[in-house]
């Protein structure tokens, strides 16, 4: 039975998590590098849950205990040596992941489960270098946690079958939504946004139409609930360029970064935060 819940990270990814993984009703520890990154991370859930509290969709009583369901650990080792489960929701670099789960491996029991919250990176790649690679998956979460419905359960090449039924209990316990997916560069929504969002960037270099309507096109046109522009804006783009960069190296030429948004990042436009990315959001500072 799965109890105790360990995030690594505290960041906008890991907070979200330990935020609804808490909602769930699991015992949380969330671990970060250091205090300021944890109580960032703290801050950011205090303030969901208080907004959801003003709207009258959660009770003090019950935040309250949401909150003391989270204790927060600067020590990997301290977190791990008594946790069910791991998150892990650190940057987006292999070699950090991997340094991370082999720390682990030395601390948690056997039949512990390895999640990685990895938007494009390869799960078995990542599973190999550790010591459990049956016990290893992908729990893609999406951003703003508590708000996304969907998490993309990835499953590498030796994940178990056993691994894969926790993972989607624990998805389905924490109120989310899953698909199973099959490891692949990207997965479903990786690649099929990079794709979109690279496709945006091509009309607007050919000069088909401005960015407000090619973003107004796909929200009024397709129903998308954001434009492409929008949403790299959200993401940020070298985020995004570093997502079309490794699947052009996986899966070819179709996600060859277009010209444009590498000439953008070279001039650090690179979204809401840098204050300037396809749009201009330095006036909404002020
Ligand atoms: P972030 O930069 O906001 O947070 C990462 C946190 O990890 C930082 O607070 C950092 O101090 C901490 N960290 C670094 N090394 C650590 C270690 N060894 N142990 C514990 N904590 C450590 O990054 P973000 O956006 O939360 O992304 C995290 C992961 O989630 C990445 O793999 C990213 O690709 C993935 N992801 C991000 C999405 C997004 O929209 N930002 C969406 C879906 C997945």
């Amino acid at each position: 039975m799965i109890e105790r819940i360990a995030v690594f990270g505290g960041g906008l990814m890991g907070a979200g998590i330990a935020q609804v993984s808490a909602q769930g009703g699991f015992q949380v520890v969330m671990v970060d590098v250091s205090m300021e990154f944890l109580d960032k991370g703290m801050s950011m859930i205090h303030r969901n849950l208080e907004k959801r509290v003003e709207q009258g969709k959660l009770a003090m009583e019950e935040m309250e205990k949401i909150l003391a369901r989270i204790r927060i650990e600067t020590a990997p080792e301290m977190a791990a040596k008594d946790c069910d489960f791991v998150i892990e929701a650190i940057p987006e670099i292999m070699d950090l992941k991997i340094e991370l789960f082999q720390k682990l491996g030395e601390v948690c029991r056997p039949g512990i489960i390895f999640a990685t919250n990895t938007s494009a990176l390869s799960i078995s790649d990542m599973a190999e270098a550790t010591d459990r690679p049956d016990e290893f998956i992908g729990m893609h979460f999406f951003n703003p946690v508590p708000a996304m419905k969907l998490v993309e359960i990835v499953r590498g090449k030796k994940t178990s079958d056993r691994t894969v039924r926790i993972a989607s209990e624990i998805a389905k316990r924490i109120g989310k939504d899953f698909v199973l997916v099959k490891e692949s560069p990207g997965f479903v929504t990786t690649r099929m946004n990079a794709l979109i969002g690279n496709e945006a960037f091509y009309m607007l270099q050919e000069g088909v139409a401005s960015a407000e309507d090619i973003d107004k096109a796909l929200k009024l046109g397709l129903n998308h609930p954001m434009g492409p522009f929008e949403l790299v804006d959200l993401v940020g783009l070298d985020t995004r360029l570093s997502v079309l960069r490794y699947l052009h190296e996986r899966l070819g030429e179709k996600y060859r970064p277009c010209p444009l948004i590498e000439q953008y990042v070279k001039e650090g436009l690179l979204g809401r935060k840098s204050g300037r990315g396809v749009y201009n959001y330095n006036d909404e500072k002020k």
